[in-house]
């Protein structure tokens, strides 16, 4: 199959490593240096329907796969739809369940699934009120795209109150969320019509330094499966959060095609959404297709195809697996690029996957926030994550850092999901 793979972040890398190995024509826009072992690299402007659908039409894709949010709610799936291309990644109208919060709580409403309660709000004028409202800890969410990073929790009303103004600057809505107790899942789905197929929970790092301090980033690093994870936890939230959603999309006449990320939080109640998003996560992905066993083609073709309800199950390889991100020094305010990346095994997508690199004078050197992320396997949590940490410690990269605890709470027996005042 010729197969065109949109994005640019460790997240395609990832999807790129599954897809290779079976004879497929990759190609990758606008990628990044450390794809072109695996993919032809090519230009394209994400956020222009058009552009990818000239792209597509000019290598004759079999089918597209897209990786981040911004050409989705472009409407990128609706253009090669209508040019008969194959796609996996749905609608734009569908994918305002991660364009815009507040259809996605007003679907959450309608299909009666447990959530935060919210309040939007559009000038800074009504930030104190919002405040008094919903009290310590605060939830301000960017109410526009913001990559994962649009969100601050805090105690401190100060920091709640300048995030909400600088959401407000930038000329979106900011909501103000209750805080959802519980320990976070990260549940990939893929979502055809009303048939829904979960991939293996997974838990991020959204913090950018140990111990859950300093700033929100994309993600420092993740691991799955989740030990701490009831055993019918997944099926828990596919049958609580994603099955009713996906009815409720085709009941609107928007059906959902793609992957549906559900980020909940595991609270008393049970899980609760904490936000969806229209693709898959970055950087739980790279842990979660490393332990993929069914041909990854084979899985978005299906999608793509209207036909999940036909695959076989999904197989998985047995244990754990874990990533680890190398930020560069700055990240994720001010991220410093173009130094030199040194390491054994920087082309072997098996180990290492590309996020911000690029090529100069015969070597890798940074050119983003998030550089690589190292990936670690094992029979055990505790050895994938070794393997990892063994990985990332022989790269070079001046100024550059990484969470030295990721999975350390679970590996340590430190996170307990509490259900209806039980102990699970
Ligand atoms: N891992 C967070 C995200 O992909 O948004």
């Amino acid at each position: 199959m010729r197969i065109l793979v949109i994005g640019s972040g460790g997240r395609e890398h990832a999807l790129l490593t599954g897809l290779s190995g079976y004879q497929h024509e990759l190609t990758v826009a606008p990628g990044n240096a450390g794809m072109a072992t695996l993919a032809t690299v090519r230009e394209v402007d994400v956020a222009d329907p058009q552009a990818i659908l000239k792209l597509a039409q000019d290598i004759d894709a079999e089918l597209v796969v897209i990786g981040p949010e911004i050409p989705l709610v472009a409407g990128a799936a609706d253009a090669l739809e209508a040019a008969g291309i194959n796609v996996f990644g749905p609608s734009e109208a569908a994918a305002q369940l991660e364009g815009s919060k507040a259809f996605a709580k007003e679907v959450m409403a309608a299909a009666g699934v447990l959530t935060a309660s919210a309040t939007r709000i559009e000038t800074a004028e009504e930030i104190d009120a919002a405040l008094d409202e919903y009290q310590a800890p605060y939830v301000v969410k960017d109410d526009g795209l913001a990559g994962g990073k649009g969100v601050v929790v805090t105690e401190d009303r100060r920091e709640a109150m300048a995030h909400a103004e600088a959401v407000i600057a930038a000329g979106n809505p900011v909501l103000f969320e209750s805080f959802l107790e519980g320990p976070e899942v990260s549940l990939f789905c893929l979502v055809d019509g009303e048939t829904v197929v979960p991939l293996l929970p997974a838990q991020d790092h959204k913090r950018a330094h140990d111990n859950d301090e300093g700033p929100n980033t994309g993600g420092m690093g993740a691991y799955t499966p989740l030990p701490w994870l009831p055993e019918d936890g997944a099926q828990r939230i596919v049958a609580e959060i994603a099955e009713p959603v996906a009815r409720e999309m085709v009941a609107r006449g928007i059906p959902y095609h793609g992957l549906l990320y559900v980020g909940a939080a595991w609270g008393r109640s049970g899980p609760a959404v904490v936000e969806f998003n229209a693709r898959f996560g970055d950087p739980e992905t790279q842990a979660v297709l490393s332990l993929l066993e069914t041909p990854l083609g084979e899985v978005l073709e299906a999608v793509a195809c209207r036909r999940l309800a036909q695959l076989p199950s999904l197989t998985w390889k047995p244990g754990y697996a874990a990533t680890v991100v190398l930020a560069a020094g700055g990240y994720p305010q001010a991220a410093q690029t173009g130094d030199v990346i040194t390491g054994e095994n920087l082309d072997d997508p098996s180990k290492v996957l590309h996020a911000g690199t690029a090529q100069r004078d015969g070597h890798y050197v940074s050119a983003g926030g998030r550089v690589l992320n190292v990936l670690g396997q094992g029979e055990t949590l505790e050895e994938a994550v070794s393997n990892a940490y063994a990985e990332i410690e022989q790269i070079g990269l001046p100024g550059s850092f990484y969470r030295s605890d990721i999975a350390r709470a679970a590996i340590e027996g430190a996170i307990a999901v509490v259900d209806n005042e039980d102990h699970v």
